[in-house]
């Protein structure tokens, strides 16, 4: 078998938060470092400028999410890491793709439909309200991302399984007019890399505003935690761990034995106020050195640039030759 490539993209929207650690960050930081495959990683920092039209608050995100993966310790000298925006092809490949792509496969992308529905709901003139082209387009970019590096394995949370049909198809309908020239991308679900609680018990997500930050100080962390909801119930109390914000994300940090040491304190009646300082403790001492590291990286941009351009540089080995294949394959060479 040859070798497999993995490729995801990072939208570059927000501050880094456990929950992306848990979902996101950690099972690709460990890919990077799996000589058996060749790994793409890339800021999609163009897919962010979709909802995101503060030119400050781009830039700041694009800053904290790329010096977030370096100091977690993502593999940049196994792995290639860039920014979407580096790489020149992308944009001219969405092109490419654009002009095969049926409006009709794109009408059905759930994320857009969701929009619809809501201006349909508040009964808006206009179902198509506040929709840009970004936002209907987004995956052609996102197949364009792919395609450009021939990945075969793509790592991506269940909200993005639909983009990858859809990169598959927009693929297929190439090959088909013009010879086989992709190769058709093979989604990856993390099944382990479950989603992480936030602070009010529903997922960890920049729109409910319930995240802990990664890198706030061990303070600021450590005032968070203590300020996931917990219920009424007293120490002493038997509690049930299962489903328990607290000792999710503590399971989430822990090792098995760890783990069952917890479960075993909230059978003995632990008190909400220990279990959360417990929690506090496990995560600080993970996060305690990527934390130097990442405030080290944040003070010195100029680090994390040469990383990413060295990172766009070897890209575009791969990516100039073969977008000149296909233009040349489509008639524009
Ligand atoms: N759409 C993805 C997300 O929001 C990010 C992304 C952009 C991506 N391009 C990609 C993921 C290519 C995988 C492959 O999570």
């Amino acid at each position: 078998m040859s070798k497999q490539t993995w490729l995801t993209g990072i939208t570059t929207s927000g501050t880094p938060h456990l929950g992306n650690y848990v979902g996101a960050i950690r099972p690709a930081v460990e890919a990077s470092r799996n000589a058996e495959h060749e790994g793409f990683y890339f800021l999609a920092d163009y897919h962010a400028m979709i909802k995101n039209q503060d030119p400050g608050l781009l830039r700041q995100s694009r800053q904290e999410i790329s010096a977030a993966w370096i100091a977690l310790g993502l593999d940049t000298d196994h792995a290639t890491f860039y920014r979407q925006s580096d790489i020149p092809e992308i944009m001219e490949l969405t092109w490419m793709l654009t002009c095969l792509t049926a409006k009709g496969l794109m009408n059905r992308a759930h994320a857009y439909k969701a929009v619809v529905q809501e201006n349909v709901v508040s009964e808006a003139a206009d179902p198509d309200k506040g929709i840009t082209m970004g936002l209907f387009s987004y995956p052609i970019l996102m197949s364009a991302d792919i395609l450009m590096f021939k990945a075969t394995h793509v790592p991506v949370g269940r909200d993005q399984i639909q983009h990858l049909e859809m990169a598959r198809d927009i693929a297929q309908r190439f090959n088909h007019h013009y010879g086989d020239l992709f190769v058709l991308p093979q989604v990856v679900v993390e099944e382990r890399a479950s989603v992480l609680a936030g602070l009010d018990g529903r997922k960890m997500s920049k729109s409910y505003g319930n995240t802990i930050p990664l890198f706030d100080t061990a303070k600021k962390l450590r005032k968070s935690i203590m300020k996931i909801k917990t219920n009424s119930q007293e120490p002493g109390e038997p509690k049930d761990p299962d489903g328990n914000t607290v000792f999710e994300i503590y399971r989430a940090f822990a090792t098995d034995e760890q783990t069952a040491q917890m479960r075993d304190a909230f059978a003995a009646g632990i008190g909400w106020g220990d279990a959360k300082q417990r929690l506090f403790e496990l995560v600080d001492a993970v996060l305690s050195e990527p934390r130097e590291r990442y405030n080290e990286l944040m003070a010195d941009p100029a680090q994390v640039d040469t990383i990413l351009a060295h990172g766009a540089e070897k890209a575009r080995e791969t990516s100039r030759p073969y977008l000149q294949q296909l233009r040349e394959a489509v008639g524009i060479a």
